[in-house]
């Protein structure tokens, strides 16, 4: 038998892969359940925007050509949505795939990267497979992330890369700009923030923070973004790094060419074109979000304020018996001992009768039946 351990990169070993949790699928059988509530993954339950999916058939017809062109269009929209230019656009199937092209530019074994915790999972993971060494930053106690204490991190370890997520996952919590202009003045030179900003779409624009401006004076700092969440293309596959066009120049080196397809950047095309429509749904994923929160408020179940499509909730049980309990219910939503905080849960907002609904069970889980 071949020891594979043996010759794969030595970092992979004892590096566990991804757990996005139960599928759909898994959790229908376990439940016996015909219809489910997907809460449980932040994906935008309302899909996509209306006339996407009719672009992308249109587009189909041309599967067999590599999309060149397309590829251009699309940095040339996203440019143009964002307020850049189309050389510091880098497109990619998704920030999950952005993560491993960031990490394979920067990362030499040995380096250390500080991540924030809790935080998504999927950097921790990768940089570690690189070779990185990971320091973990704790949030603050009000579960904001803790610039301050991940910046003396950067320093005490030389850190190459800073992972930022803004609004974090799983608390919903955002960095404000006084926070991000003071983080980002003192970072040591030699050290690069990556921000992930997969949520960026559902915070109230009033208080989001001006980053293409950092990339654009040269400040070392590059942004990801993404279709999946607010435009609901998460099974397409769509993302977007935005970054200095030097840098964009050696991420291209590193990912796959035409690494996104066709179909995708039609999607995402289609939805810029409709991009009118975006602050409609933000304003009734807010809508639902302070729905929820009130609700659970009023059953003394306390949240994290959110300026993301989900809501931290502190559940006053054991968040994998309330996820179960709900789960036969037909509402899946994701227990926090997932990601290191137990007795919580993260619920993906979505309409309204549902958001009463939930509120409603997990009061009632918590009760004696
Ligand atoms: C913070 C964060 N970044 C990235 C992703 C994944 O983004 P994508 O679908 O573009 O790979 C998620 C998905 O839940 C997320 O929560």
């Amino acid at each position: 038998m071949t020891d594979w351990s043996r010759l794969v990169r030595p970092s992979l070993v004892g590096v566990d892969p991804y757990d996005p949790g139960e599928s759909m699928a898994e959790l229908k059988a376990r439940h016996g359940l015909d219809e489910v509530w997907k809460l449980n993954w932040n994906e935008e339950l309302a899909g996509p925007l209306e006339g996407v999916l009719e672009e992308v058939e249109r587009e189909l017809p041309n599967s067999w050509m590599y999309p060149e062109q397309a590829y251009a269009d699309f940095r040339a929209d996203v440019a143009a949505w964002t307020g850049t230019v189309p050389a510091r656009i880098v497109p990619a199937h998704g920030i999950q795939a952005l993560v491993t092209i960031v990490a394979t530019a920067f990362l030499r074994p040995g380096d250390t990267v500080v991540i924030p915790s809790p935080t998504y999972g999927l950097y921790a993971q990768v940089c570690a497979a690189h070779g990185a060494e990971v320091a973990r930053v704790p949030v603050r106690s009000d579960l904001g992330l803790d610039l301050e204490a991940m910046l003396a991190a950067t320093e005490r370890t030389s850190a190459r890369l800073v992972w930022v997520v803004d609004p974090n996952n799983p608390t919903g919590r955002i960095v404000t700009a006084a926070e991000w202009r003071a983080f980002l003045d003192a970072l040591p030179q030699g050290s690069v923030a990556v921000v992930d900003e997969a949520y960026r779409e559902y915070v109230d624009p009033g208080l989001r923070v001006d980053r293409e401006a950092d990339v654009a004076a040269g400040r070392p700092v590059l942004l990801l973004r993404t279709f999946s969440k607010i435009f609901g293309l998460a099974g397409l596959r769509l993302g977007y790094a935005i970054a200095g066009e030097q840098l964009a120049s050696f991420l291209d080196v590193v990912q796959e060419p035409f690494n996104v397809n066709r179909a995708a950047l039609a999607a995402g095309c289609a939805s810029l074109r409709r991009c009118e429509l975006v602050e409609e749904r933000r304003t009734r994923a807010a809508a639902a979000r302070a729905l929820l929160a009130a609700r659970l408020g009023e059953a003394g179940l306390e949240s994290t304020p959110s300026q993301a499509n989900f809501l931290l909730v502190r559940l006053g049980m054991d968040d994998v018996e309330a996820a179960g309990s709900l789960a036969r219910r037909g509402l899946l939503i994701r227990p926090g001992s997932e990601f290191g905080l137990p007795g919580t849960a993260r619920i993906t907002v979505g309409p309204l009768d549902v958001m009463e609904r939930v509120a409603a069970e997990l009061a009632a889980a918590r009760a004696p039946r």
